[in-house]
């Protein structure tokens, strides 16, 4: 569909490029210091319209992709960024109808990521006000369908059996390998964030003495660059670190 329709998210980006996040709904209005937007002048209209404000300010309204939405959605939780997601999708395997137990959920970008390439996700968050911020966050991109968020505490057990995929964005994920063998299927994936390496080191220690296997531990080194006229480099910021990927599959116990 090309036209914008109401209730969906639309991001309006400014001409410096600063981008705000809305809901489109019949009647409603976008205010900035600039003046006012009708969501009316929206509705209906081709994704990537270009309106002015009451005051005259020039915006581009945009469908956002899922990595633009993921940015400016509602956060309870620290989110896992947008070139973490694609490796993880990656690195997990994850496919449509795969069944996959997540936790935790926080803010829920790595559940829309996963929902987003096919999977059936249920997740499990200790903390109720970020399972609803993930629970809103994912019906806003209409997504909700193959999802299910639980208040539990992931490190008590999981209760789901015959899962596909394992994927863990919680502090002590070595807490969690005997679950994921019980929850797993033999040659299911499981893939672990985490922010630092001795967090990582701990994982893959219990990886070690548990039936899985293949584990491998990769991090994602991205560098935007700076591209205008005749000057083109590197940009001379870059986001140094975010965490580490650690995967690692089920395998058969040796008799
Ligand atoms: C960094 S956030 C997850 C962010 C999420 N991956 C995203 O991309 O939006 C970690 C979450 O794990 C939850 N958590 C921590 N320990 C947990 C446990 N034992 N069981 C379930 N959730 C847990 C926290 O409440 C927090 O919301």
């Amino acid at each position: 569909l090309s036209e914008l329709t109401p209730n969906e998210a639309v991001l309006l980006v400014d001409a410096r490029g600063r981008r705000h996040l809305v809901r489109l709904r019949p009647g409603g209005s976008f205010h900035s210091h600039s003046g006012i937007v009708e969501h009316d002048r929206l509705i209906g209209r081709p994704d990537g319209v270009v309106v002015r404000s009451t005051g005259g300010a020039r915006y581009v309204a945009l469908r956002p992709t899922l990595a633009e939405f993921v940015l400016e959605m509602p956060r309870g939780a620290q989110i896992i960024y947008p070139k973490d997601l694609g490796a993880i999708l990656m690195l997990a395997d994850v496919y449509p109808g795969a069944r996959v137990f997540e936790a935790g959920v926080g803010s829920g970008a790595l559940s829309l990521a996963m929902l987003r390439a096919g999977a059936e996700v249920v997740g499990y968050e200790l903390r109720p006000e970020f399972a609803a911020v993930a629970t809103a966050n994912v019906a806003a991109m209409g997504l909700e369908q193959r999802y299910r968020v639980e208040g539990r505490d992931a490190y008590l057990g999981i209760e789901e059996r015959s899962l596909d995929r394992v994927v863990l964005d919680l502090p002590e994920p070595w807490r969690m390998v005997s679950h994921a063998e019980q929850a797993l299927r033999a040659g299911g994936v499981l893939v672990a964030y985490l922010p630092t390496i001795n967090q990582t080191a701990e994982l893959r220690q219990a990886l070690s003495v548990s039936s899985f296997g293949l584990a491998e531990t990769v991090e994602v080194l991205e560098r935007h660059w700076h591209v205008e006229g005749r000057s083109v480099r590197p940009d001379h910021r870059m986001v140094a670190h975010t965490g580490f990927l650690t995967s690692a599959r089920l395998l058969e116990k040796e008799r």
